[in-house]
């Protein structure tokens, strides 16, 4: 049986600071710490200071990061301007990748320099629909962990998630089977296992995560937590996800 989850919360471009703070405390309030359950949410920029310090239950991150320490980059947050912020940080989401343009090579000076400011990056991949079609499911997502994680060493593994996120699941209500999202998870397990051999990296799944089907994808053999957009902006159904996934440490 598996011992750890990680359950989070990707937030997107909702919630202000004041309805940020209002959903960490009603979250922190409808789940119990169990051993092993890591509840992280990703808020908006503007709602972290809102969040800061509520309940130890509740993890925070955020969903973007720049890799320059600092200069002329208007709009851009630098790493180290979210210490005491936020431990986690979204990196290579798809509408990242997609909307603003992000290539392999982005994602890849962000995931080091979110590593380098001690900060734990999520790295986010996935395949498109007529990827999936056409059988290039595992080259893409392959392409994206190496190119991602190339230069990772050490103990820095200790800090690095992934999650796989197919985009035709993700809003979509089109979520992934548990057995499409194993096979590519054990895939990426394997991957994963050679680049880092005594770690277990976590894998998260995400794409219309709901509270029916969180129990079946978190019974997955390679399936070490979730993350979630739309189920994760309420209260009542990300708690009832949260609660599927201490359930099972509970078995
Ligand atoms: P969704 O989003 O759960 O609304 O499909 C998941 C994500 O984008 O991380």
């Amino acid at each position: 049986m598996k011992r750890e989850f990680v359950i989070a919360g990707n937030w997107k471009m909702y919630k202000t600071g004041a309805e940020a703070r209002e959903l960490v405390l009603a979250l922190a309030g409808s789940f119990a710490a169990v051993r092993g359950l890591t509840v992280v949410v990703f808020p908006p920029f503007t709602a972290l200071e809102s969040v800061r310090g509520l309940d130890p239950k509740v993890r925070i991150g955020a969903q973007n990061v720049f890799y320059e320490e600092q200069g002329a980059f208007t709009g851009e947050v630098a790493p180290r301007m979210l210490a005491g912020l936020a431990e986690y940080v979204l990196v290579g989401h798809s509408e990242r990748r997609q909307v603003f343009h992000e290539s392999d090579a982005d994602v890849a000076r962000k995931l080091r320099a979110a590593l380098a400011a001690g900060l734990k990056p999520v790295l986010c991949l996935g395949e498109t629909l007529p990827e999936r079609e056409s059988n290039a499911t595992l080259s893409k997502v392959d392409g994206q962990l190496d190119a991602a994680l190339a230069g990772v060493s050490g103990p820095e593994w200790g800090s690095v998630l992934v999650a796989y996120e197919p985009i035709w699941a993700i809003g979509t209500g089109r979520t992934a089977t548990p057995q499409q999202a194993q096979e590519v998870h054990r895939h990426l397990r394997l991957r994963l296992e050679a680049m880092a051999p005594s770690r277990r990296v976590p894998i998260l799944y995400g794409g219309s995560v709901k509270p029916e089907n969180s129990l079946d994808l978190l019974s997955q053999e390679d399936i070490d937590g979730l993350l979630v957009g739309g189920a994760s902006l309420k209260a009542e159904s990300f708690s009832a996800i949260i609660n599927s996934g201490s359930q099972l440490l509970r078995s």
